[in-house]
């Protein structure tokens, strides 16, 4: 339908000028260096962009030299940056919310950035590693707010799937598009257990794990099979450390109610939506409408969590 609807004018046209606008200057850049580097007038492939170390170290350099066709270039580039942007942030988001709701787990959580990796330097990847309580944090946050709720895959050849909790088989015809939502799955009881609306990290460290080693296929915030997410590890490195520095920062986060736009009348919702403080929406991923306030008490000198 979209083509219809985009007719007569291009609705991103606007946005996307100001994408190219950014990346096309630092792309010229590249290019011109490689071509430099080609024609000898730089000594050696280690030439150094401005300031912002080997060119062949980032990815940029490496699609720079696979390929001086700068759109494919361009491309590549804003399907990472789609990709890993808003993901991540939404993660985040919900990560600081569930924080702010949770005071016992972000003492704990803080308690543990301060034995692994102390009070001032930057984590390592073993830091990271090592943080068990953390991994568990991160995954309930995106066990109940995956930032990518819902998905779609469509059937190649006609297949008939086993039925639901002894139920009849569901047959599949070919080229059926069949949505699925993530978000659901992720909170339905009969696959996590009674208390599957609560928010409690234990789980992915309790006897509740067996849920999902019995059944690793319920937990998908990254997808799975040959379409995985390609930056998950980046992902999980990319929020501990955020976590980490944010930790070490401050000891306690409170929600601005004052400030945040709020469910008008939460006794409405039903589970979880009849708790949730924030107004919950999505378009390709899950974000909180009007963005998260929260308010942080600065961590004093001394390391008390
Ligand atoms: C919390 C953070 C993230 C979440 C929840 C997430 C989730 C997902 C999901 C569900 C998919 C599968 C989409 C599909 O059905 O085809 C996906 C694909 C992908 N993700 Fe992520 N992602 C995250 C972060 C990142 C980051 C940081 C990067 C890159 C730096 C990244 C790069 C990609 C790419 C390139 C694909 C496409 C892979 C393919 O189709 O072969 N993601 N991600």
């Amino acid at each position: 339908m979209w083509r219809l609807a985009e007719f007569w004018n291009d609705r991103i046209q606007k946005d996307m000028e100001v994408c190219h606008g950014l990346i096309n200057p630092i792309l010229k850049d590249a290019l011109d260096m490689k071509r430099s580097i080609k024609e000898g007038e730089l000594p050696t492939k280690h030439a150094y962009t401005e300031g912002e170390g080997l060119l062949e170290d980032t990815l940029l350099g490496h699609l720079v030299n696979c390929t001086e066709d700068a759109a494919v270039i361009r491309d590549e580039i804003m399907n990472i940056l789609i990709a890993g942007r808003d993901t991540t942030a939404s993660t985040l988001t919900f990560l600081v919310y569930m924080l702010s709701q949770h005071p016992d787990v972000l003492k704990r959580l803080r308690a543990e950035v301060l034995s692994t990796v102390g009070s001032s330097r930057g984590p390592t990847y073993d830091d990271v590693r090592e943080m068990k309580y953390m991994r568990a944090v991160i995954n309930e946050t995106l066990r109940l707010y995956p930032s990518i709720p819902f998905n779609i895959r469509t059937s190649t050849e006609a297949v008939v799937w086993p039925g639901v909790n002894g139920g009849p088989p569901i047959y599949i015809p070919p080229n059926t598009r069949i949505p699925f939502s993530i978000i659901l799955m992720h909170r339905r009881k009969d696959l996590w257990g009674p208390d599957a609306d609560i928010f409690d990290p234990n789980r992915f460290i309790d006897e509740r794990l067996k849920y999902l080693t019995s059944n690793p296929f319920i937990f998908l915030p990254f997808s799975a099979g040959p379409r995985i997410c390609l930056g998950q590890q980046f992902a999980y490195n990319e929020m501990s450390f955020f976590l980490v520095r944010l930790l070490q920062t401050f000891s306690s986060i409170t929600l601005a109610e004052d400030l945040q736009t709020r469910p008008s009348d939460r006794a409405e919702g039903t589970g979880r939506n009849a708790q949730e403080k924030v107004i919950i929406q999505h378009h390709v991923s899950l974000y909180v409408d009007g963005g998260l306030w929260v308010r942080m008490g600065e961590a004093g000198n001394s390391n008390d969590v």
